[in-house]
């Protein structure tokens, strides 16, 4: 397993240049200036805290309008998440309320969800745009993600995933919408403000071959590639990732063990999402241990929605992932941060503290990494850095 470079302890220094790290805290080069060529050296004398990369949530649907709090009321009466989608709820529900919402409430909704993902320590963000179900709707959803990009610290990876569900007025044929989508990948892809495509490819969703002609146009188009992929049953959504050379599959509660030498030599990264398998109460857990045996970067992220996992915290997905799928607190912690830039293809960008990295890294008030998954429920965040400049002090976030 390669260990980032974390659980620096300050006192300590760091050398950038420019946005990115010249050299990490705590070497001698950095404190005797003789590394590498810096234009600052930050230092930092917080005895008992620890400077650690920020996280880097791979998969979130952070853009949404509406609320879905009484269906999870109806969940816990007895309603599956299944039961409530197919009555109209679910992620319908939230198609809805998305497209009635007006630019400037998605844009403060986004901007809400990065707050408290930031605050928690995330510095690195995927967000899907999943509820348009309109080639129209999801360019203006897409706009809106690039719009508070270009102001939020946090940096944004976008997503689209049109192919999140049918739309009602296609319902009665889904192979037009199937065509829609591939036709759209164009338009979406001509815009430049989707870096990723991803599909759900699951029973009563999009078949496995609906999922791969979409995610062909969408790869044609220039777009990278994701999946969501057995999730609720082995629904062939990670045959699929691997046959199309997706840079990610995730969900995967349902993978069959058979394809995981399969996604080792697609070079497929699988994202586990141990809070979706919790706030819905899955029977199945996603195979981690195996697939870490078998040497592949497993990655961790929120699956933030307001369906399935309402949540923006990375921290609490540590324990989690510790509790659920028996992972070490570092293997938790790697999974949420070098290899979850691998989820999203930057792995030299981001998830490290190694020089030529983007300065970005959160100092913690928690002795350890062991700590940061052992004490959940509360923010241990007290300073937050993005490209080397402070956005987060004190536990609030400054500009
Ligand atoms: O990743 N699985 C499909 N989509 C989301 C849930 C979306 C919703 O319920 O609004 C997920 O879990
Ligand atoms: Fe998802």
């Amino acid at each position: 397993m390669t260990i980032p470079a974390i659980g620096i302890a300050t006192p300590a220094l760091m050398a950038l240049r420019g946005d990115r790290i010249a050299s990490p805290a705590g070497t001698p080069e950095a404190a005797r200036g003789d590394g590498p060529p810096t234009d600052v050296i930050l230092r930092f004398d917080e005895p008992g805290r620890l400077i650690l990369p920020g996280f880097v949530d791979p998969h979130t649907h952070f853009l949404f309008g509406g609320d879905r709090s009484r269906e999870f009321g109806m969940r816990l009466t007895g309603k599956t998440y299944q039961e409530i989608a197919a009555a109209g709820g679910g992620i319908r529900n939230t198609v809805r309320a998305t497209r009635a919402a007006p630019d400037d409430e998605l844009a403060a909704g986004l901007v809400r969800r990065l707050d408290r993902a930031l605050l928690d320590g995330t510095t690195t963000c995927e967000v899907k745009v999943s509820y348009g179900l309109s080639i129209d709707e999801d360019l203006r959803c897409l706009a809106i993600v690039d719009r508070v990009a270009r102001t939020h610290p946090v940096r944004i990876v976008p997503t689209w995933m049109g192919a999140h569900d049918f739309p009602t007025e296609f319902r009665e044929d889904r192979e037009a919408w199937v065509g829609r989508l591939c036709a759209g990948a164009k338009e979406i892809a001509a815009q430049g403000i989707a870096r990723f495509a991803d599909v759900f490819c699951e029973e009563g969703v999009f078949t496995p071959e609906q999922s791969r002609r979409i995610l062909e146009a969408a790869g044609e188009a220039g777009l990278k590639l994701k999946v969501h992929a057995d999730e609720f049953g082995p629904s062939g959504g990670s045959d699929v990732a691997i046959a199309v050379g997706a840079v990610s599959a995730d969900h995967l509660h349902c993978l069959p063990l058979e394809n995981i030498p399969k996604l080792k030599a697609a070079g497929v990264v699988p994202v586990a999402l141990p809070g979706t398998a919790f706030f819905l109460k899955l029977n199945s857990q996603a195979p981690v241990r195996a697939m870490l045996d078998a040497g592949l970067p497993v990655a961790i992220a929120t699956d933030g929605n307001p369906g399935s996992n309402m949540t923006e915290s990375m921290p609490m997905m540590l324990t989690l992932a510790c509790l659920q799928y028996g992972m070490t607190p570092l293997e938790a912690f790697e999974a949420a941060t070098a290899n979850a830039a691998r989820a999203i293809d930057m792995a030299n960008d981001v998830g490290r503290l190694d020089p030529g990295y983007y300065a970005d890294f959160q100092v913690v008030d928690v002795p350890s990494i062991d700590h940061l998954a052992y004490h959940y429920g509360r923010s241990h965040v007290r300073s937050v850095w993005i490209g080397g400049r402070k956005v987060v002090d004190d536990g609030r976030r400054v500009d």
